[in-house]
């Protein structure tokens, strides 16, 4: 048994998908969350930058002394793979969980995954994705506008503008073939009814905040790291900027009211 929280990072909200999941999944752990809202996107930026980012949220993180450091955020795990690799506690990223399911999932091998530029310019999931299934076909699209727009809260389902922009994305997708799509950055899930609706019941989304925080379960109990069964996981969010639309958007995805809850952090101060 470990008392110890898990800590959780994005480069703002879309992490919060993962959040989500693991309240399910994990109701007896503690969890710390970081959104570095105040320099988000991480998408456009270059590799150093997100590895120096990376790096701070990080050390944020491990102050205090988490038992598990998971990157809810497709960039920092496929552009700072390096960064989160090296950490001294059990670390993981949305690559690797989301591209064993996209693989279980296929039966055509035609695998679609929308992430930011960084995610896509890196090839990690690409890379995954052949490393466990050497036939695969992967298309790659960036798709940096629904950063955007989920952070603008512009997620509901009707919402004309978020779905002419998912039918712009992904459309190169569906017509390579793709019967497997990876939500392949964090804020994607969020948006997972209009990409559903556009790409048709018969393709299957991977949702990546899902994937990962099954993973983390795996973890903690393969490591013999889950907190004891009669605790009741309490959770503290922490962001670079204090913006309405997190506490917006987590009011719709964790369907609880976060803004007394809400604390900044002046990541600049982290070295
Ligand atoms: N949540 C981030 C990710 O999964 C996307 C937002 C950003 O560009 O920082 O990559």
């Amino acid at each position: 048994m470990d008392k110890r929280p898990i800590g959780v990072f994005d480069s703002g909200l879309g992490g919060l998908s993962t959040v989500r999941a693991m309240k399910k999944l994990l109701p007896n752990e503690d969890i710390i969350y970081f959104g570095d809202t105040g320099r988000v996107p991480y998408g456009t930026r270059s590799n150093e930058t997100v590895e120096t980012y990376a790096a701070q949220d990080i050390k944020f993180l491990q102050s205090f002394s988490c038992k598990m450091i998971v990157a809810a955020c497709g960039t920092v795990s496929t552009a700072a793979a390096n960064v989160l690799s090296s950490t001294e506690e059990p670390s993981t990223g949305i690559a690797k969980p989301s591209a064993k399911a996209a693989v279980n999932a296929t039966k055509n091998n035609v695998i679609g995954v929308m992430g930011t530029s960084a995610t896509v310019n890196s090839g990690a999931f690409d890379e995954e994705i052949n490393r466990l299934c050497g036939s695969a076909k992967v298309v790659s699209v960036s798709c940096p506008l629904l950063v955007s727009l989920v952070e603008s809260n512009w997620i509901d389902v009707d919402d004309e503008v978020t779905n002419a922009a998912v039918k712009r994305y992904i459309t190169p997708i569906l017509e390579a073939g793709a019967d497997t799509i990876i939500l392949g950055c964090t804020h994607f899930p969020i948006l997972a009814p209009i990409i559903q609706k556009i790409a048709g019941d018969k393709v299957t989304l991977i949702d990546s905040g899902l994937e990962e925080a099954r993973y983390v379960k795996s973890v903690l109990e393969s490591q013999g790291l889950t907190n004891d069964k009669s605790h009741l996981g309490k959770h503290r969010y922490f962001v670079s900027d204090k913006t309405q639309n997190f506490v917006d958007v987590a009011r719709v995805l964790l369907g609880e009211d976060i803004s007394g809850n809400c604390e900044f952090v002046d990541i600049f101060k982290v070295i």
